[in-house]
Order: C-alpha cells, then sequence, then structure tokens
C-alpha cells in the first residue's frame, strides 16, 4: 500500500507539470488540506521541486534524483518485483547483503533492496563495485525461482538480457552483453551483475540478483583504474538520466523478462541473448581459474555454456571464466 506522501507525490507527477489544487487533493486523498501542505513540504524537503500559490494550488516542477521510495513507488510499473518491500538505504555494504538477510528472513519473491551508495560494492569474484552516492544504480531482487542449483545461471543470463534491453530501450544505447553477464557499450562496461544463489537440499530456495549501473558518473568520478574500461549512461549518451526513473524501466524490463522466462524458457532467453552478445565468432581468451583458453567463440548454447574453438581444431566448453576479447572494436 502506498503512503500518503506516495499518493501526493504520484498524483503530482501524473499531472505532469500542471497545477493541481488544494481541494483537488484533498477529495481524491480524503486527508485535510493542511495534511496535504504537510506532505508537500516534506516532498520539498527530500529534494522535490514543488512551486505551490495561492488560488492554483500545487505543481512538480522537478523530481529530485534520490532514490525515495515515494518516487519509486510512484513510477513504478510492475506487477510483483519492487511492490512488497522496496527498501530504500541511503548506505550500506551492499544491496546484495540486505537483500539476502531479508531473503534469509522468508522476504517474498520480488522483494528490492536499493541503496545510493555502498561502501562494501561487490562484483563478481572478489572484485569491488564502485559505489559513489547520488550517481548510479545499486540494486538487489530476490527471487524464488523454482530451478535447481545447476540451472540458477539462467537467472544470470536472463537479467544481463533484461539490463541490456532496459538500456538500448531507456536510452537508446547499443547495449552489448559480454558472457556471462557484463553489459557494454562500444566495448566498455557499464553495468554488471551478481547473482547469488542459496540452496535447500537440491533446489534453489532464493536468488539475490544484484545490478550495478553507471548512470550519471563522470570518467574523472571514478577510480583510475576503471577509467579507460569504463562508461556510464551520461557519458555514453551526453545528457544526465533520473535515475529512478531508469530503475523503475529496468524493474519493468527485469519483470517481463523473468515471466518469459518462466513461460517460454530458457532456450527464448538465450535466442534473445545470442541477439545481444558481442562475443560470438570473436576471437578471445576465457581465464578458467587458473587456467586459460584461447580461440573463437562459436556459440554460447540453450544452456548458457561458452563453446570455444581453438587453434587446433579442439572444442571446449566453458560453464565459467572470464572473457577477453582479443580484436577490439
Ligand atoms: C560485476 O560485474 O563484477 C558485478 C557487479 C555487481 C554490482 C552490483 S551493485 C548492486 C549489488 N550489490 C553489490 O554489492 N553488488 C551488486
Amino acid at each position: 500500500m502506498p503512503t500518503t506522501k506516495e499518493r501526493v507525490l504520484s498524483e503530482l507527477m501524473a499531472q505532469q507539470g500542471a497545477w493541481v489544487s488544494g481541494e483537488q487533493f484533498s477529495s481524491q486523498l480524503g486527508i485535510s488540506r493542511s495534511a496535504i501542505w504537510k506532505h508537500i513540504n516534506a516532498l520539498k524537503n527530500d529534494g522535490h521541486e514543488i512551486q505551490s500559490a495561492p488560488k492554483k494550488g500545487y505543481r512538480l516542477q522537478r523530481t529530485a534524483d534520490r532514490m525515495l521510495p515515494e518516487a519509486i513507488a510512484a513510477t513504478l510499473t510492475t506487477q510483483r518485483i519492487g511492490r512488497n518491500i522496496l527498501t530504500c538505504l541511503e548506505q550500506t555494504d551492499s544491496t546484495n547483503v540486505e537483500a539476502k538477510a531479508l531473503a534469509a528472513q522468508g522476504a517474498p519473491e520480488g522483494t528490492v533492496v536499493v541503496a545510493e551508495s555502498q561502501n562494501q560494492g561487490r562484483g563478481r569474484r572478489g572484485r569491488t563495485w564502485f559505489s559513489p552516492a547520488g550517481r548510479n544504480i545499486y540494486t538487489s531482487i530476490v527471487l524464488r525461482p523454482i530451478l535447481s542449483p545447476a540451472q540458477a545461471p539462467q537467472i544470470t543470463l536472463m537479467t544481463g538480457v533484461a539490463v541490456a534491453k532496459t538500456l538500448v530501450r531507456f536510452a537508446s544505447l547499443e547495449a552489448k552483453i559480454k558472457w556471462p553477464n557484463d553489459i557494454l557499450i562500444h566495448g566498455k562496461k557499464i553495468a554488471g551483475i551478481l547473482t547469488e544463489v542459496s540452496t535447500d537440499m537440491d533446489m534453489v530456495d532464493h536468488v539475490v540478483v544484484g545490478i550495478g549501473i553507471n548512470v550519471n558518473i563522470s570518467a574523472q568520478e571514478m577510480p583510475k583504474d576503471i577509467q579507460q574500461t569504463a562508461t556510464s549512461v551520461r557519458m555514453a549518451t551526453g545528457m544526465h538520466h533520473c535515475r529512478v526513473a531508469l530503475l523503475c524501466a529496468l524493474l519493468d524490463q527485469f519483470e517481463r523478462s523473468y515471466n518469459r522466462l518462466k513461460s517460454s524458457g530458457f532456450p527464448a532467453i538465450m535466442a534473445q541473448w545470442r541477439r545481444m552478445s558481442d562475443i560470438i565468432g570473436q576471437p578471445v581468451y576465457v581465464d578458467v581459474m587458473d587456467k586459460r583458453y584461447q580461440g573463437v567463440v562459436a556459440t554460447v548454447d540453450d544452456d548458457g555454456v561458452l563453446i570455444l574453438k581453438d587453434a587446433s581444431g579442439g572444442t571446449h566448453r566453458i560453464f565459467s571464466g572470464d572473457v577477453t576479447r582479443l580484436r577490439k572494436e
């Protein structure tokens, strides 16, 4: 159930900058005009720019670009994802850690954690994920899919498709997926996915899908070691973007892709994945633990396994690893 503050913001957003009178507000929301005034002040304190004028009422000039629950709730278009519990934190160690704790306490599928910043943002293979405040998206989603542990990577690959599609649709970017789950724009990383699986006997109990998207960060704000290899939506488009709108577009696309996985099966997701991949047919090397394989990527099959052909005609089926392209675009 949205709070009254969320409903006030929703109504202002629905008016798209037009005036809403105090009477209109109080009859729609069933609360007094002084209560409306109190909620408007609270929204202003959160950083939303709201104009008020006698006889006219209120109008929203600009929403705060902050990950506030009422702004997200007012924009969200999903049925389940983000509808039950949406925890928005100013700062946390890692949204994955928070979401895992909620899942362990029984949080339902679709629970979402969002943070403004993370002080121990985690990447794949024990790496860190740079997570400064106010610039990017850091979110984790709890799922409870009916899958065996061996099938759990389906969720990671499905998420890659959802993130790439979101960037194509939201910002007209040519987003590509590097196996298994890096999202790239012209070869530079814009988003990463960290999936953590918890099993119960021989089935998955829950999966926490962590997604980080570089949104408004500039190259100068990034640590030196990633300045050449990372990008952001702003760097790629030349424009500042509303993080709340992008998060809601992401959750919407994520729900669609997850529903598709459940209704049409994993091969349908893999067909989309291959269309968005930037490595099929490319010479690469793949680091798997302490071993390096070199060759051309023949495909990523319907089980999400990377099929690599080496120079001597050998075929390698690779289940997980780090891919590096040998020829740059
Ligand atoms: C990678 O490419 O290495 C994966 C990066 C995943 C980063 C996200 S940000 C939200 C969530 N919380 C974390 O600590 N990590 C993931």
